[in-house]
C-alpha cells in the first residue's frame, strides 16, 4: 500500500478542483491540451499497479433485465478491484450512481467509471435515423437533435455515445448505410461535425465537463462502408487515393470538431485490419490529424485479429491492438487477460499501456467525474428530460425535414383534408416499431407514432380509415391483395406504406437485392392500377416508403402518382408524415444517396470519374449497360417540393483568382410557385483539367433555405482554398491552376454553371499523406 499512503492524498487535492468550472460553461482549453488534465492523469498513473492500468483499458457489456441493464456477473467485484474502467450498455441514474459509489469509494484508487451506449439517434425520444437526418441537409437541426439525445442520455448516467457513425457508403446493400450520412464526403463531414458538437455540447471538446455533454465517438475508423459486395464486416479494397478523397474526410471532420474518441473498424483495408493498423491509428489519426483523444476497439475487434489471420492467439491479438493504438478493448477482455503478462515479458512496452491509460484518465477528468462521480446519475434530471415535451416537439420537426418528395404527378400531394374515406394499405402502415429504425436505444414502440396513428390524429374521427396490410413485409404472400383492392374501391384516396422493417438495415443486415422485399412491389402495383381504373374516376395514391437504404423502385417510380421517402423518422414518424401528406408541412429533404434503378447498377454515385469513354447513347463503345440505362432512378441531392424553385445569376466575387485564394460564389434562388417551401441550394465544383482524374463534380456547399411564394434569395457560399484542392500524384494536397467548373442547383443533375479561373503556380496546402503500410 505504499503507493496509496504516499501518493494518494497528494493527488486528491488536484482531483477535487473540478475541471468543469461552472456547469455548462464552455472552457477555453480542450482537455487534450490542458496541462492540468495531463498532470492529474500522470499523478494517478504513478499510483497505479499494472493490473489497475489494464483495468482502465477493459470495457465490458451489461445486459438487460426486467429492472434495466445490469453489469455482467462479477462486474461489481471487478469495479472494486480496479479491473474495469468502463461499461457499455449500462444506464439508469440510480444504478450508475451505485456503480460509481463502488468505484469511487470502494476501489483502491477511487477512479470513477465511464458508461458507454449506442445513442445513435436519440435515447428515449427517437429522432430520424442518421441517413434520414442527412436528407434534411440541415446541420443546425442535426446538431440540435444530437444535443437533445445527449441531454436525455446523460440524465440516465450515460457518459459516452458510440456515435456518430461517419462511414461513407456507396453500396446500399450494406445495411449500415442507415447509420451514416450516405455517399458524399462533404455532406458526411458536415453531418459528422454537427453530431460531435451536439453530443459534446460544443466544438473542440470545450463543452466536455458540463453534466449534459456526452463523449462522442467517430466510427468506424476506417473505410468500413467500403465492404465488398455490401456484405457487412467484409474486406475493403480501396485505392489509397479513394480512401483519402472519399472515405477519410468525414472522420477527419469529426476529429477536427473535437470528438473525444474514435472507434476502430472491423474491416481490413488491403490486408491490414484496422485494429492492427498503426498506420491508421497513429500515422493518420494522431500524427496527420493531431487527434489527442482515446481510441476504442469495436466489439470484439481485437480478438477478431485471430480470424483475420494476423494473430495466432489472444495474446498476439492484444499485442497488435495496443501497439497499433487501440486504447480500450470493448467487450472481449482480451487486454484484461493478456496485457499485464505481455508487459512483464517485455513483449509490450510499458509506456504503450501508460499512454492508453492516460487517454482514459484525461477523459474522466474532463467530464468532471473525479470531483463528482455522480454528476451524470441524477434521478431528478432523469425524470425531467426523459421524453421531454420539447424533445418530442423537436423530433417532429427533425422528422418533417428528413422527408424527401420523390414524385408528385399532377399535384397529387398534398391530399385534401376533407376526404371521407382513406384506404391505408401496406404492412408497415401501423408499425410503431419500424418507425423507430435500428439502434433505437431506449425508444419504445408504444411511445412512437405510426403512420396510421399520425393520420388519425391529423384528420380526427370524422374521416373513415380502412386499414389493410395487403401483404407481409418480406414473404411472397399475395392473399391480402383482394382486400387491398376492395379498400381502394371504397376510398377517396389511398396511402400505401411499404418498404423495409427496421431490422432489414443496420448491423449484420445487408441485402443482396435492394428491390422492395417480398410481394410489396406487386401489392403496390395492384393498388395503383386499381385506383387508376376505378369506375368512379382515378383516385390519388401516395406511396410512403420506409427504408434504411436506397431502394430500387423502377415500377413504383413509373406508376405511382406520388412517392414520399420517409426512411425511419423516429418517435414522431407518423405525425411528420401526416403533416406532409395533408400539407401542414411542405417537404424539402434531398437524397443523401443515389437511388439506382436496379441492384445491378451498384455502385452508382454522383461523384464518379468521367472515364475516357463517358456514356453516350449514340456511341456503342462507351461506358454503359446493354440492359439498363446508366443513369440513376433519382440522383444524389434530389427531392421535390409542393412549390418550385428557379435558379439564376450564378456568379463569382472574381472570375479569376490566384491558387490559394478564396472566392465567393452567389446564386439567386426564387420560389416560383405558390406556396412557401424549403430548398436545399447545392454547390458543386470540378477542377476541369488536373494532374489526376477528378470526379465529374463534388459537393462543396449546401444551404437549406425557406422561401415565401415569389421570394428571391441570394445564397452566398465562400469557397475556401481547401474546397478547390485535390491530392496530386505525390498525394500532396494542392490547388492546381486552371479552369474550374462551378455548379449550383436543386440536385446533383439539374445545375447551372459558371467558370472560375485559378492562376499562378501549384499551391501546396498539405504535404504528402503518410505512406500506406
Ligand atoms: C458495432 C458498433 C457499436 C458496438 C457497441 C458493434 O457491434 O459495430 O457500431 O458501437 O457494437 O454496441
Amino acid at each position: 500500500m505504499r503507493t496509496r499512503s504516499l501518493g494518494f492524498f497528494s493527488v486528491v487535492l488536484l482531483l477535487l478542483t473540478p475541471w468543469a468550472g461552472a456547469d455548462g460553461q464552455a472552457r477555453m482549453e480542450s482537455p487534450f491540451e490542458s496541462a492540468r488534465a495531463a498532470q492529474v492523469a500522470d499523478s494517478i498513473l504513478r499510483l497505479m499497479t499494472l493490473e489497475e492500468k489494464v483495468g482502465q483499458l477493459n470495457q465490458l457489456p451489461g445486459s438487460g433485465t426486467q429492472t434495466g441493464p445490469r453489469v455482467p456477473q462479477g462486474g461489481e467485484a471487478l469495479v472494486r478491484s480496479g479491473r474495469i474502467g468502463s461499461f457499455l450498455g449500462i444506464f439508469g441514474a440510480d444504478y450508475t450512481r451505485e456503480l460509481q459509489r463502488i468505484a469511487s469509494q470502494e476501489s483502491r484508487l477511487r477512479i470513477p467509471l465511464l458508461f458507454g451506449l449506442d445513442v445513435i439517434h436519440g435515447f428515449r425520444t427517437i429522432f430520424p435515423v442518421p441517413l434520414a437526418q442527412a436528407a434534411s441537409f440541415d446541420s443546425a437541426r442535426v446538431e440540435m437533435s444530437a444535443r437533445d439525445a445527449a441531454v436525455e442520455a446523460t440524465a440516465h448516467g450515460v457518459t459516452w455515445t458510440f456515435a456518430p457513425m461517419v462511414d461513407i457508403a456507396r453500396d446500399p446493400r450494406w445495411g449500415r448505410i442507415v447509420e451514416g450520412a450516405g455517399e458524399d464526403p462533404y455532406l458526411g463531414g458536415v453531418m459528422a461535425a454537427a453530431q460531435v458538437r451536439g453530443f459534446q455540447h460544443g466544438a473542440g471538446a470545450l463543452g466536455l465537463g458540463s453534466s449534459d455533454a456526452l463523449l462522442a465517438t467517430v466510427k468506424h475508423f476506417a473505410g468500413y462502408g467500403g465492404a465488398e459486395g455490401g456484405r457487412d464486416y467484409n474486406t475493403v479494397e480501396l485505392s489509397e487515393r479513394t480512401l483519402w478523397e472519399t472515405y477519410l474526410p468525414p472522420y477527419e471532420a469529426g476529429v477536427k470538431a473535437g470528438a473525444a474518441t474514435v472507434m476502430a473498424s472491423f474491416n481490413d483495408i488491403g490486408g491490414t485490419p484496422a485494429h492492427s493498423s498503426d498506420w491508421l491509428l497513429r500515422d493518420v489519426l494522431r500524427s496527420r490529424w493531431g487527434f489527442r483523444g482515446l481510441v476504442i476497439s469495436d466489439w470484439g475487434g481485437i480478438s477478431e485479429l485471430i480470424p483475420h489471420g494476423v494473430a495466432a492467439n489472444r495474446g498476439e491479438a492484444a499485442a497488435l491492438g495496443i501497439r497499433a493504438g487501440v486504447d480500450i478493448d470493448m467487450s472481449d477482455a482480451v487486454y484484461a487477460d493478456s496485457l499485464a503478462a505481455l508487459v512483464r515479458s517485455g513483449r509490450v512496452p510499458q509506456p504503450l499501456v501508460d499512454s492508453a491509460v492516460r487517454h482514459v484518465l484525461i477523459l474522466k477528468y474532463a467530464l468532471g467525474l473525479f470531483s463528482d462521480p455522480y454528476r451524470f446519475s441524477d434521478a431528478a434530471r432523469e425524470r425531467r428530460y426523459t421524453l421531454a415535451p420539447e424533445h418530442v416537439a423537436a423530433a417532429r420537426m427533425a422528422a418533417r425535414e428528413s422527408i424527401v418528395l420523390l414524385k408528385n404527378d399532377n399535384r397529387t400531394l398534398p391530399l385534401r383534408r376533407d376526404l371521407r374515406t382513406i384506404a391505408l394499405i401496406g404492412p408497415l402502415a401501423d408499425d410503431g416499431a419500424a418507425v423507430l429504425g435500428g439502434w433505437a436505444a431506449e425508444g419504445k414502440p408504444g411511445e412512437a407514432v405510426s403512420v396510421a396513428a399520425g393520420i388519425r390524429a391529423a384528420l380526427g374521427p370524422s374521416v373513415r380509415i380502412i386499414s389493410v396490410r395487403g401483404s407481409p413485409v418480406d414473404t411472397a404472400d399475395t392473399t391480402g391483395f383482394a382486400l387491398a383492392r376492395r379498400a381502394v374501391s371504397e376510398a377517396d384516396a389511398v396511402v400505401l406504406v411499404i418498404g423495409e422493417r427496421a431490422d432489414m438495415s443496420g448491423e449484420a443486415s445487408s441485402r443482396a437485392s435492394i428491390e422492395l422485399p417480398g410481394s410489396q412491389r406487386d401489392l403496390a402495383l395492384a393498388v395503383i392500377r386499381a385506383a387508376r381504373q376505378s369506375t368512379s374516376g382515378a383516385k390519388p395514391v401516395v406511396a410512403v416508403l420506409m427504408n434504411g437504404r436506397a431502394l430500387a423502385i423502377p415500377e413504383l417510380a413509373e406508376e405511382a402518382p406520388a412517392i414520399l421517402e420517409t426512411w425511419f423518422l423516429g418517435s414522431q414518424h407518423g405525425n411528420a408524415v401526416a403533416d406532409v401528406l395533408f400539407g401542414a408541412y411542405n417537404p424539402g429533404g434531398k437524397l443523401p444517396v443515389t437511388f439506382p434503378r436496379a441492384t445491378g447498377q451498384i455502385p452508382i454515385y454522383y461523384n464518379h470519374r468521367n472515364t475516357g469513354r463517358p456514356a453516350d447513347s449514340a456511341n456503342h463503345y462507351t461506358s454503359k449497360y446493354l440492359d439498363l440505362p446508366w443513369t440513376p432512378q433519382f440522383p444524389f441531392g434530389y427531392g421535390l417540393s409542393y412549390t418550385t424553385f428557379a435558379y439564376s445569376n450564378l456568379r463569382l466575387s472574381s472570375s479569376s483568382i490566384r491558387a490559394g485564394e478564396p472566392v465567393t460564389v452567389s446564386v439567386d434562388v426564387r420560389n416560383s410557385g405558390d406556396r412557401a417551401g424549403d430548398e436545399v441550394v447545392q454547390l458543386y465544383l470540378r477542377d476541369s483539367v488536373a494532374s489526376v482524374e477528378e470526379p465529374i463534380k463534388s459537393l462543396r456547399g449546401a444551404r437549406r433555405v425557406t422561401l415565401q411564394p415569389g421570394e428571391m434569395r441570394t445564397v452566398v457560399f465562400k469557397l475556401e482554398p481547401a474546397a478547390m484542392s485535390l491530392y496530386d500524384r505525390q498525394m500532396r494536397r494542392v490547388i492546381e491552376p486552371g479552369i474550374f467548373n462551378v455548379y449550383a442547383g436543386t440536385n446533383s443533375s439539374d445545375l447551372i454553371t459558371a467558370k472560375l479561373q485559378v492562376t499562378g503556380s501549384v499551391f501546396v496546402l498539405a504535404p504528402s499523406t503518410p505512406r500506406f503500410r
